[in-house]
């Protein structure tokens, strides 16, 4: 792979941060990081290989001469500025939610659908799926294709980083507060997050599920490339500072045993099987984190239905979540198209 002018927007965000990380510890052929954010940063110096790098203020006029573009400042900045980097040749990779949905827009997870990044072509930009949905889909996609999945039924229990910096702090200022009998203060969330669990992540709909249930439902069946596969969601926000947790029931179509299941996502691209319950042995956020494996155990049949399987599937958020899966897409995208 030749190097690329690579710009990561909302550099000094948690997923930013993070993207600059994966981007150095995977030795992505770097050739100018440029680093963007909002005024507020200006000032700001961030360290890639060893060399120290100023963040700069998001403007129009950022992306001249930027050949990959890693979005994650916020739905609203990909919705402005992402056709604008675009449309200087600047192909963008975008982790809000801004451009997932849009039919030709590609939605990948590079264990899944890397396929799809072809159409990168259609308008320069890549969408980078819901962290919760990513880790479901690196599990499932290995089932689906031996045994077809009919229906999912899945709650999350997502980790306070999934909405940013102001997040990690609110938890951990809370938690300090009530340790110390003081008044907790809940700013970024409704309700107290520490020592709680939030049955709600991101907006209420119409239909009485949130967005974030939303997501795992359309994203699962686009990524999949399947509109006929089920999907049912609970999202629920839990007092953990890395990693996402969930709880998977499937309905395959045909008979797969949990040993089967095992043994097909131990050989699985991204996934790791920790399944060892008499060693009290299955996957923990604790351990995930800072980890790039999709974490998979408490594998068993559901015994209430004739082809029922149950999971337990836990991976860093912000990185199989978000940057990493970002950098992924890069890596295909450069090594294949660029
Ligand atoms: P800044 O730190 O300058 O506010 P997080 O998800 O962790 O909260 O991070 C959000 C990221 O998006 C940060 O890097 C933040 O930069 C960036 N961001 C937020 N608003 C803007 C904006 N108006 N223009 C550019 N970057 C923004």
């Amino acid at each position: 792979m030749r190097s690329y002018n690579v710009a990561v927007v909302g550099a000094t965000g948690a997923v930013g941060n993070e993207m600059i990380k994966v981007l150095e510890q995977r030795n992505f052929p770097v050739k100018k990081l440029t680093l963007l954010a909002s005024e507020r940063s200006l000032g700001i110096d961030l360290t890639f290989h060893g060399k120290s790098i100023p963040v700069e203020a998001l403007t129009e006029n950022s992306f001249a001469g930027i050949e990959i573009g890693l979005f994650s400042a916020g739905g609203s900045i990909s919705e402005k500025y992402a056709p604008i980097a675009a449309a200087q040749g600047c192909v963008v990779i975008d982790n809000t939610s801004a451009f997932r949905m849009v039919p030709d827009i590609p939605l990948v997870v590079p264990e899944v659908n890397p396929g799809a990044i072809a159409l990168y072509k259609n308008r320069g930009i890549i969408a980078n799926p819901n962290c919760s949905t990513i880790q479901m889909v690196v599990a499932l996609k290995p089932i689906h294709d031996a045994v077809g999945i009919k229906r999912i039924v899945v709650s999350t229990y997502q980790a306070v980083s999934g909405t940013g910096k102001k997040a990690i702090d609110e938890l951990s200022l809370q938690t300090q507060a009530l340790l110390s009998f003081k008044e907790p203060v809940a700013k970024v969330y409704p309700h107290q997050i520490a020592f709680n669990c939030l049955p709600h992540i991101d907006v209420f709909l119409e239909n009485g599920y949130t967005k974030e249930e939303m997501k795992m439902v359309n994203e699962t069946k686009k990524i999949m490339d399947d509109q006929s596969i089920m999907v049912t969601a609970t999202t629920v926000r839990v007092p953990v500072f890395y990693s996402h947790s969930e709880s998977v029931n499937i309905e395959t179509k045909k008979k797969i045993t949990a040993d089967e299941v095992r043994k097909l996502l131990s050989t699985a691209p991204g996934v790791m099987v920790v399944d060892n319950p008499s060693n009290k042995e299955y996957p923990l956020a604790i351990n995930a984190a800072g980890r790039d494996e999709t974490f998979v155990g408490r594998i068993r049949e559901d015994e209430s239905i004739p082809n029922g399987i149950n999971l337990w599937v836990v991976s860093d958020n912000i990185r199989k979540g978000a940057a990493l899966n970002a950098v992924q897409i890069a890596e295909i995208l450069g090594s294949k198209y660029l």
